[in-house]
């Protein structure tokens, strides 16, 4: 048995995992005010009722109730044991999953560091394969690509034929090559390769290790019943969602990412490298997720959308602005690129040239322009309606970006384009531009706590609220008297203090994580989970109200219990003295 892996860990692993990118690589997400919303992965629904909070890192489905951590997400939605879970969570962040007694280790059960290492053996056959695939080299020299562009993307060639990756491993190695992605189980239980006469392009994380491959097609003729690309399938390693093509390689041609280009395919990332472009990624085949982006705007605070000219590009460019906006933080710069029609980067590069391409890029729109251009494109901003129109469009966008620099210079310009006052545009500023969705919706779909039949107990609602806003903390008094400890919930409530107190930044996951093995963790994560409807503003005063309540109720419990031990054995002097305390407290 591996030694257990310790709290301190979990907790850390939650802190610096974000469950919306967890969920969103698997369940694309949509923002609603300040939460995060999904139809269900869970439960078969046509309108969404999971949600998912980035502030207490917790998911919630109002409609089948299924709740927890960015842990339990992985759990069900993966389907891995709660070792599992953490091991592939923390090969995300690049971490190692300690374990207390590590002399004991076994491999048993967990995403063992070998997944990477058998993706490592598959790049390096599919490489040596190619160095004698002379159709496939015809093919990589016809698109003009040299030694050192291959060497450096470890461009490979899986072979024709059924067997010849599976059998470069041991037989009982097929079911882990098949959980992540590179054999595929047939009806008859049998293993084959998923990538077969395809040029191979191994994908990587930030830190080179290969999660995952696309495969092209060398012949488009002879297989015109294939698809051009084939993709790695999502495993416990490679996530669509968060993972960019090229970053990995990017990062290695320069100490100072001081931009990136976003690009559609591969071959383009390839090509521009080739051409002196070595700052470009792309996203596989997908349009760029809010993870792709945060990702990137860990690494440059700059990046370029490049996209083709045609409809298809221009459609892609407006999810991408929706996508960056929110994302709009202090410092980081956005643009937009396109390209003259019938033409992607990599064949416009070979056309004209490194120093063309570079002015498209210099002289690439910035998203404030481009958001109120693509706004303004349909719209008759000489009349009175069409401004109307265009200010309620513009500052629904406008609302999705954060608060600062950027934020206020787009009000600015909206109030100039839309021929605002302004005194009308500084109370467009202060107030929140337009309702937010979240808002709406959890006035309509969350049951109110008040006036409903099962309100909870004082215990239930003050432990549930310290949960789910751990910075109640602040109201708890330090010389907080413990409850007795005959109180049902007593026990859990003095934890759940003690440890807001030891870790005053968990947030609602990490708090119920610490329950996980123990036989109160499914109340717990009940209460974590429980709908409390209060206003905004009202959270605090809540709480002070439970506070008062249970003291309350603890005095009564007290004198109760003196009141019977008063009856049968009697009670000491100071007792006596307590008793006649509390009731004289009690009239006060
Ligand atoms: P070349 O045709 O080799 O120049 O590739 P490209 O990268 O220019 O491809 P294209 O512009 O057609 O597509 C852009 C990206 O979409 C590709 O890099 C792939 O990630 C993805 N893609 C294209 N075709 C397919 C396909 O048939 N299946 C899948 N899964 N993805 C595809
Ligand atoms: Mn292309």
């Amino acid at each position: 048995m591996a030694g257990r892996i310790p709290k301190e860990f979990i907790a850390d692993l939650l802190n610096k995992i974000d469950i919306v990118d967890v969920v969103d690589s698997r369940v694309p997400l949509k923002k609603t005010g300040s939460n995060y919303v999904a139809c269900c992965p869970f439960h078969n629904e046509k309108s969404p009722s999971f949600t998912v909070s980035p502030s207490k890192q917790f998911y919630h489905c109002f409609g089948c109730g299924s709740h927890g951590s960015a842990i339990s997400f992985v759990m069900e939605y993966d389907r891995m044991e709660y070792v599992e879970a953490i091991e592939a969570l923390a090969a995300q962040l690049g971490l190692t999953v300690p374990h207390e007694n590590t002399s004991s280790y076994s491999k048993a059960k967990t995403v063992s560091p070998d997944l990477y290492q058998y993706l490592v053996q598959a790049a390096n056959y599919y490489q040596t394969q190619l160095a004698t695939a002379t159709e496939a080299q015809n093919y990589l020299k016809k698109r003009g690509l040299s030694a050192q562009i291959i060497q450096r993307f470890g461009l490979g060639y899986a072979p024709a034929g059924w067997g010849n990756l599976a059998d470069q491993f041991a037989v009982e190695l097929h079911p882990t090559l098949e959980k992540i992605g590179l054999l595929i189980k047939n009806k008859l239980e049998r293993y084959h390769d998923r990538f077969r006469e395809r040029i191979m392009y191994p994908i990587r994380d930030q830190r080179g290790r290969v999660l995952g491959f696309g495969g092209r097609i060398t012949n488009s003729q002879a297989n015109a019943d294939q698809p051009k690309y084939l993709n790695s399938p999502e495993t416990p390693l490679f996530h669509k969602g968060s993972v960019l093509y090229g970053l990995y390689e990017a990062m290695q041609s320069t100490r100072d990412l001081k931009r990136v280009l976003v690009v559609e395919g591969y071959m383009d990332v390839i090509a521009l490298a080739q051409y002196g472009i070595p700052y470009a990624v792309a996203a596989m085949g997908t349009a760029a997720t809010r993870q792709h982006l945060e990702r990137l705007f860990r690494h440059t605070s700059a990046v370029i959308f490049c996209f083709d000219g045609d409809n298809a590009g221009k459609n892609a460019a407006k999810r991408a602005l929706e996508t960056v906006l929110p994302l709009m933080e202090e410092g980081r710069q956005v643009k937009f690129m396109f390209l003259p029609e019938s033409h992607d980067p990599d064949s416009l590069i070979r056309e004209e040239g490194l120093e063309a391409f570079q002015v498209r890029i210099d002289t690439a729109t910035g998203v404030g322009e481009y958001c109120f251009s693509l706004l303004q494109q349909d719209i008759d901003m000489s009349s009175m309606d069409g401004r109307a129109k265009f200010t309620k469009l513009a500052s629904d966008l406008i609302d999705t970006i954060p608060v600062g620099a950027f934020r206020d210079l787009m009000i600015t310009e909206l109030g100039k384009r839309a021929r605002i006052g302004q005194e009308n545009l500084a109370q467009l500023a202060k107030t929140p531009l337009s309702p937010s969705e979240g808002n709406k919706q959890a006035n309509g779909t969350i049951k109110s706590i008040r006036g409903s039949d099962g309100r909870p107990t004082p215990m239930r609602l003050a432990i549930a609220l310290l949960l789910q806003h751990p910075d109640l903390i602040q109201l708890v008094p330090h010389h907080w008297q413990t409850l007795p400890e005959a109180m049902p919930g007593s026990g859990i409530l003095h934890q759940v203090i003690n440890l807001i107190r030891e870790q005053p930044t968990h947030t609602t996951a990490a708090l119920l994580e610490w329950w996980r093995e123990h036989p109160e963790y499914n109340q717990v994560s009940k209460l974590a989970a429980m709908p409390i409807s209060i206003p905004d503003g009202g959270v605090n005063a809540e709480f002070e109200g439970v506070l008062q309540q249970l003291m309350k109720l603890a005095i009564d419990y007290k004198i109760e219990q003196l009141m019977q031990k008063a009856g049968g054995e009697g009670l000491t002097p100071s007792e006596k003295q307590q008793l006649q305390q509390l009731i004289r407290g009690m009239k006060e």
